[in-house]
């Protein structure tokens, strides 16, 4: 089978249909109601898109599922022929739109940086982070064929995937937050407390729920609700772009995978790896909840 390729833009690995559109993307315009749904690939940007859109349509339901969520909330470099690019979808959008993107901070088209849009980062512990990106590498043909688990452990701590390190993304997006309107979430937190985070969400989003409602969002953004709802599942996406009988694209949905997956040996030299690379940083994360 004919794997997708990797193309790099100062240094980071990205899909080459997005670096073959980079020139379209960095000259993208953001607008000042724009909100801007930003992670690491497999960080729980699906979920906060829900939650999102949910609190957007005030827990209206049906609103929320009139169109498949992938589409309503355009990726800004997502570029694959022969459907319009995640530029021009974004540009034919009614206002206030939700955008998303997995760049690093470094590669934002800088528009974004100029206009004062609200940005939600959401950050997952870079364990099972790991975890979920091999899972939807191994069914993804739109990124490359991940290898073994062994190779693809060195690939993502070497960041050797699509979207660069995962280390400077987290760290980049955490400094941010200094310069830009940015709600820092942690995909931890999300499962620890649903209903905290979302009612973050709600207040920088400048919304103000009544708690039937919020409760309402916090059911139906559920692992178990969203995994059956197949203008999430992404049950409407061809084969050809996700195999999801090698491995769903709502997979698990849990915090500490990564206990299934690494052995003690890997346990112990991505430790070691971590504590150099993320030296310096009041950024932590939780491993287990
Ligand atoms: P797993 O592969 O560990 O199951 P993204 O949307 O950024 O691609 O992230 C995908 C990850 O978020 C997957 O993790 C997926 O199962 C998980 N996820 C999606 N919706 C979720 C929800 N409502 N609650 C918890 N996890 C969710």
């Amino acid at each position: 089978r004919k794997r997708a390729t990797l193309g790099e833009v100062e240094g980071i690995l990205l899909p080459s249909t997005t670096v073959n559109n980079w020139d379209q993307i960095q000259k993208f315009k953001a607008k000042d109601d724009d909100l801007l749904i930003c992670t690491y690939p497999k960080s729980g940007t699906t979920w906060t898109q829900e939650i999102v859109d949910m609190i957007e349509q005030n827990g209206d339901v049906e609103k929320c599922q009139r169109s498949v969520i992938h589409l309503r909330h355009p990726f800004i470099e997502w570029s694959l022929l022969p459907q319009p690019s995640g530029v021009d979808q974004a540009n034919t959008m009614p206002s206030p739109r939700i955008l998303k993107t997995h760049l690093p901070s470094q590669l934002l088209p800088p528009s974004f940086w100029e206009s004062t849009c609200k940005i939600i980062y959401v950050a997952r512990n870079a364990k099972d982070c790991m975890v979920s990106y091999y899972h939807f590498q191994r069914m993804s043909q739109t990124l490359p064929e991940p290898g073994t688990w062994e190779e693809y452990f060195e690939n993502f701590m070497n960041g050797k995937v699509s979207c660069g390190p995962w280390y400077d993304h987290v760290k980049g997006w955490w400094k941010a937050k200094d310069k830009h309107q940015i709600l820092f979430l942690f995909y931890e937190d999300m499962k620890e407390n649903p209903k905290r985070e979302i009612q973050k969400v709600m207040k920088f989003m400048g919304k103000n729920l009544d708690e039937m409602i919020l409760d309402k969002i916090v059911q139906e953004t559920s692992f178990e609700k969203m995994k059956e709802n197949p203008m999430i599942n992404r049950s409407t996406v061809p084969k050809t772009i996700m195999d999801q009988s090698i491995s769903p694209f709502m997979r698990k949905g849990i915090v500490g995978d990564w206990k299934n997956h690494f052995t003690v040996a890997q346990n112990e030299k991505f430790n070691n790896d971590y504590k150099k690379k993320m030296e310096g940083t009041s950024l932590t994360f939780r491993m287990e909840i």
